[in-house]
Parts: structure tokens; C-alpha cells; sequence
């Protein structure tokens, strides 16, 4: 089975508003409404998971049923306190559910990146084909300096090999829970990105052709490019 796990758990600390980024709207619709729409559009999924914190569960609900055009078979839960935990929730939910086994896949998308395109979302289900799980990722465009103070570069290492990662991140659930839960407390604690969960355990992982279009909203200011790609759509 293929699951889209639309990731809102966060609280969206440096954006500095009241309510979590995912809650604010541009184009009139809130943020995490344009992103359910991708995936409850898209036919491949057996079905859309919506993780929010748990006070935000109704209020995604009724956004769910007056904001969203196309509703394919939703359900939103709780999420987590960390990313991963939020993405554990949505395992434990299927497998209570569904149960897990080699084939149960997963989407995992930020709800705060409302521009992913289907184009995306399908080469990412393409690539577990191929891999135990992918990243969606675009080239660098700007140089990275590695700093291991924060005072001295100690690398610039060569753009041609550094991406920009993305998501969706998508991976097989059995072996992220396997992978994740054979974790210490203190790993899980630094481990906040999911595919790096399958980087440090010398698993292969694919490479998916992502957009710069598809930014995250994070600051203010992403706001504002948000609402220009909007209108430029
Ligand atoms: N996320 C989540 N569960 C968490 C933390 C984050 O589902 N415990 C989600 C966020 O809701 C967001 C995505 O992961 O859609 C990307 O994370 P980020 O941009 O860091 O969001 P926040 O954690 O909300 O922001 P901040 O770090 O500024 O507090």
C-alpha cells in the first residue's frame, strides 16, 4: 500500500506567529490545505495521513472538508514531538490499521511545502522501485563554506556534488521503524532528518529531481515568494 504522510506537527517557531505556519493562508487558502490537495489528488495513494499537533486536529478537519476540492480518503492524527516522532505516528497508525509489511510505502511530505508538483510526488513512488528509499533534492546554487565554529571555513566543498535536499522523502515504513527505533534516545535527538535516519545505516538512497519551486516556508519572507509563485501559477 502507498501512504502520503503530509508532516504538521511543527509549531513553526521561526516564522513567529501566533498560530503554526502550516495554519496561515496565501492565496486565500491556508498553507496546508494547498499541500493535502497535492496528495489527495493524486490517485497512487491508498491513502493521505495529516499529522498536526493535537490541539490543531478539528480545526485541520473542518479546513479538510471546506477548503479542499478533491478529498480522497483522508484522516488526520497527532503528531509527534520531533519530525521522526511525528513520522513513527503515522507508522503507528497504519500498522494498527493496516498492518506493515515490505511494501508498505511512504510519501513523507512537509505541509509547509504547498508547491510540490505531481510530476515530483510520482518520481518519488517511482524510485522505491529501485531504492530502499529517496530524497528529493535540487543542485546547489549557492556555495557552501563548512565552519565547524562558526568563526573559520575549514572546507568549500565542490558545488557540482551538493544538492539542496527537499521533500517528499520517501522510504519503505518497515525498515524506517526498524532503523529509527534501533536508535538511542540521544541519536534520535540529533537524527532530525528522516533520510539521514537511512544515510548513517548505509542504506542506498535515491535522488529525486525536486523544483525550486517547491521551497519550504519557513521565514517571513518565504511568505511573500510563496505568494508570487501562487499568483504566477
Ligand atoms: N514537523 C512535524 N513534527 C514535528 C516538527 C516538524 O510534523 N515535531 C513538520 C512541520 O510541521 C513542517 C515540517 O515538519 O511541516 C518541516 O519542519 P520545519 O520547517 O522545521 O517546521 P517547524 O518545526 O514547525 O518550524 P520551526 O523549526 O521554525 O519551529
Amino acid at each position: 500500500m502507498i501512504f502520503g504522510l503530509v508532516l504538521a506537527g511543527g509549531i513553526g517557531r521561526r516564522m513567529g506567529k501566533e498560530i503554526p505556519k502550516q495554519y496561515l493562508k496565501i492565496g486565500g487558502k491556508h498553507i496546508i490545505a494547498h499541500t493535502i490537495e497535492c496528495f489527495s489528488k493524486n490517485e497512487n495513494f491508498d491513502k493521505v495521513i495529516v499529522l498536526t499537533p493535537a490541539d490543531w486536529i478539528d480545526y485541520t478537519k473542518d479546513i479538510i472538508e471546506s477548503d479542499i476540492e478533491v478529498t480522497g480518503d483522508i484522516v488526520v492524527i497527532e503528531g509527534g514531538e520531533l519530525r521522526n516522532d511525528t513520522i513513527m505516528n503515522g507508522i503507528k497508525y497504519i500498522e494498527e490499521n493496516y498492518g506493515l509489511d515490505d511494501e508498505t510505502l511512504l510519501i513523507t511530505h512537509d505541509a509547509v511545502r504547498p508547491f510540490v508538483t505531481k510530476e515530483i510526488i510520482d518520481a518519488n513512488i517511482e524510485a522505491l522501485k529501485n531504492y530502499s528509499s529517496c530524497d528529493t533534492v535540487v543542485p546547489s546554487t549557492d556555495t557552501i563554506v563548512r565552519s565547524e565554529d562558526g568563526e573559520y571555513i575549514v572546507e568549500v566543498p565542490n558545488r557540482a556534488h551538493l544538492y539542496q535536499g527537499q521533500t517528499p522523502q520517501s522510504f519503505r515504513a518497515k525498515k524506517f521503524k526498524e532503523l529509527y527505533t534501533g536508535l538511542s534516545p540521544e541519536e534520535q535527538g540529533i537524527l532530525t532528518d528522516a533520510i539521514k535516519v537511512f544515510v548513517l545505516a548505509g542504506e542506498k538512497v535515491g535522488l529525486v529531481d525536486g523544483d525550486t519551486t517547491n521551497i519550504k516556508i519557513t521565514y517571513p519572507s518565504d511568505l511573500l515568494i510563496a505568494k508570487s509563485i501562487l499568483e504566477g501559477e
